[in-house]
């Protein structure tokens, strides 16, 4: 990077640059893990770029790197001691490494039997929570620490009280139950679920930023991110697996350490067995490799610990790793392959992705043939050639991807640069590149792609949810011009559907029962269904929440529009380019036609997942110290929630502040979950994200 022109001279053109390089770091450091500069090298350019709109806030974009939260270095977060390292484990690849493990373990342990406790290995983050005493006899947590280089840590208690997994308190009740002492430390694995992960990277992609590559570099990210609300809305779980008491693992055995951390309310994971053998270990193996795909969370592994802490203590540690416990790791999901050629696939927004053509390869269960590449800049920077030799992953049920170039003597380089279209693959228009944006996209609005990828999105589960609208049934109502909207699926008849290939009455009135039952989706799935720009599953699920039907938001203003959470200017002058549409508003006048409900209902499934606290009953106590007590009530009532004067057993919520008196004890004695105010914004934030 070259010495900084003169910001007053050239404002505008280094506020430009400035952002691109920002975006870039972002990347490496948010997406890829692997930061090209320092954290200091960062902050300089964001201070520089944060000076500049300051002083220009005619410069300053929604979308400056500034205004973003996430993605940020760590450096906001504060550094702690760990009371005892948090130590990483040996690997054994096969059940003969097992074996040996096994053998020098019984070994050790001289006459002491030996059990092992076969527990899943979480592809996340281990964390270290802090739990302190609190007045009433109960414990509260008071910290949550990253592992780091496992003596120092970061502390992220803001953004781990946001985990929705973690208890915030602890009732005297519940510590005597299981006579745990008041002040403890739980460690455990932070992990990002499949579903949060796919919902963060179709968030990214509509806001044309690139995905995240997996959900454990995803969750490390959302673990760094400096505000709390985004962190809540990540849905991140945590896994709770040691119970230290003053620095020494507690009680006696690690069973029931996981069935004391159960009983304390922790999420603890169910697939967990005491095995006293290898052929028990390698079954427990099989069976934890066979139900990988099905459990909603990443894992990479099975870790093994001897069971009894006694036994723990006579073998001790070598250098960085614990002799008692061991990591089985399943072999990588990679395998490598040739690129027989790049094409270039067109999304519903028109947005171009380049995908590889493989050589079939067998990876993990399953054959790929085919493995994103994401976009242009991804394969300059592998500086991918075609007939390269790459390695392919695959990461649970995630589309495969190229993850590197491969160049040995059996694996020689490609010769063939990929040049990016020019025109759209599908209908020869032009191709576009927005500025500081990563994608091109094909600029028809009439593209035989976009309308296809819009009936497929349409029918997706999270958007209209209509089970059977598959690529092969939408490909062949395309072919047929049945359909030249989505609107035209309201209209069609089981003569049409019979028609079809492989389609037979049954299979024709299944299909038009699940596009009627789409009619009650509801608004804020309409919303999503409609393809606006920008607008994802959480903010379709605001504005229906603030509009509640389809013509309040279309004659709202941008200063009503920007009054919802989370929609700023972007995202209102999306929204109205959208209602401008003489075509858009001629689709929704047809949908309306069709029967499609546009208004927001509550209640509803769709409502319970957008988010609102309906149902829910609060106690508010004490002085919060940011809310008054009026703002509370309202806000919690404008969620849909209910407010209460007194703690009963049907209070699910107590919110406590400074001076909280006899209903906070009332609380803890009925074992009423106690917030205080970050923990009820934190709420109100987690529960408006989709669950
Ligand atoms: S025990 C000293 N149990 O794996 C004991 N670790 O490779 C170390 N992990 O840093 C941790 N699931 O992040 C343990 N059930 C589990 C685990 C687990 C995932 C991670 C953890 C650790 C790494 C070690």
């Amino acid at each position: 990077m070259g010495e900084p022109t003169n910001p007053d001279s050239a404002p505008a053109h280094r506020a430009a640059e400035l952002r691109s390089q920002l975006r870039r770091h972002d990347h490496f450091y948010y997406v890829l893990d692997a930061p090209e500069i320092t954290d200091a090298a960062y902050d300089a350019l964001m201070n520089e770029l944060k000076r500049i709109e300051a002083e220009h806030p005619e410069l300053l974009t929604p979308d400056s790197p500034t205004q973003r939260v996430g993605g940020k270095p760590a450096e906001g977060f504060q550094k702690v001691r760990h009371s005892r390292p948090m130590l990483s484990l040996d690997n054994a690849y096969s059940s003969e490494e097992l074996a040996d493990w096994d053998r020098r373990v019984r070994e050790l342990a001289g006459l002491l039997p030996v059990e092992y406790m076969a527990e899943l290995k979480l592809d996340g983050l281990s964390v270290a929570l802090h739990y302190q005493a609190t007045e009433t006899g109960g414990a509260r947590l008071v910290r949550g620490i990253t592992r780091g280089d496992g003596q120092t840590g970061e502390d992220v208690t803001s953004n781990i009280r946001t985990i929705r997994s973690v208890p915030l308190t602890i009732s005297a009740e519940t510590l005597n139950k299981v006579r745990l002492p008041q002040g403890f430390e739980v460690r455990g694995e932070v992990v990002m679920p499949e579903a949060a992960f796919q919902r963060l990277n179709e968030e990214r992609e509509q806001q044309g930023l690139p995905l995240a590559v997996n959900p454990r570099n995803a969750a490390a990210g959302t673990l760094r991110t400096l505000e709390p609300s985004i962190v809540a809305n990540r849905r991140l779980v945590f896994f709770a697996y040691f119970l230290l008491v003053e620095g020494e693992y507690w009680p006696q055995r690690q069973r029931a350490t996981l069935d004391a951390l159960a009983a304390l309310g922790f999420r603890v994971n169910p697939h967990r067995k005491l095995v006293s053998s290898v052929e028990e270990m390698s079954r427990f193996i099989d069976q934890a490799e066979s139900e990988r795909a099905a459990l909603g969370y990443e894992i990479d592994g099975v870790v093994l610990k001897v069971d009894s802490h006694a036994t723990q203590l006579r073998l001790g540690y070598t250098g960085r790793a614990p002799r008692w416990a061991i990591a089985y790791k399943f072999t990588a999901k990679s395998g490598i392959t040739q690129i027989n050629a790049i094409t270039v696939q067109v999304g519903r927004t028109g947005k171009l992705t380049p995908v590889a053509e493989l050589t079939p390869v067998f990876i993990g269960g399953t054959t790929v043939s085919r493995a994103t590449l994401h976009n242009a800049d991804f394969i300059e920077r592998l500086g991918l050639l075609i007939g390269d030799w790459v390695r392919v992953e695959r990461g649970g049920d995630v589309i495969p991807k190229v993850v590197e170039v491969v160049e040995d003597a059996d694996h020689p380089r490609g010769n063939l640069p990929f040049v990016f279209p020019v025109l759209c693959p599908e209908c020869h228009s032009e191709v576009v590149r927005v500025e500081g944006e990563v994608d091109y996209r094909c600029v028809n609005a009439n593209c035989p792609a976009k309308l296809r990828e819009s009936l497929l999105h349409f029918g997706r589960r999270s958007v209209m949810n209509i089970e059977g609208l598959g690529e092969a049934v939408v490909q062949q109502l395309l072919d047929r011009g049945l359909v030249h909207s989505v609107a035209d699926l309201y209209s069609l008849k089981k003569e049409d559907l019979i028609a079809l290939d492989r389609f037979a009455e049954k299979s024709a009135v299944a299909l038009l029962v699940e596009i009627d039952r789409s009619k009650r989706a509801g608004l804020a799935r309409v919303l999503m269904g409609l393809g606006i720009r920008f607008v994802g599953e959480r903010t379709a699920a605001l504005l229906a929440l603030e509009f509640g039907s389809i013509d309040a938001l279309r004659s709202a203003t941008t200063e009503e529009l920007e009054r919802v959470e989370e929609v700023g200017p972007r995202i209102s002058q999306a929204i109205l380019e959208f209602f401008v549409q003489p075509a858009n508003l001629a689709l929704i006048q047809t949908l309306k036609d069709a029967g499609v409900d546009m208004t927001a209902e509550r209640k509803t499934r769709t409502d319970r997942l957008s988010g609102q606290l309906a149902g829910l009953t609060f106690v508010l106590t004490g002085t919060l110290p940011t809310l008054t007590r009026d703002e509370a009530k309202r806000r919690i009532e404008d969620a849909g929630g209910k407010t209460a004067g007194s703690v009963s057993k049907k209070t699910n919520y107590v919110v406590a502040g400074e001076e909280a008196g006899s209903k906070l004890d009332k609380a803890l004695e009925l074992k009423v979950p106690v917030l205080d105010e970050a923990g009820l914004l934190a709420l109100f934030n987690a529960k408006s994200a989709a669950d």
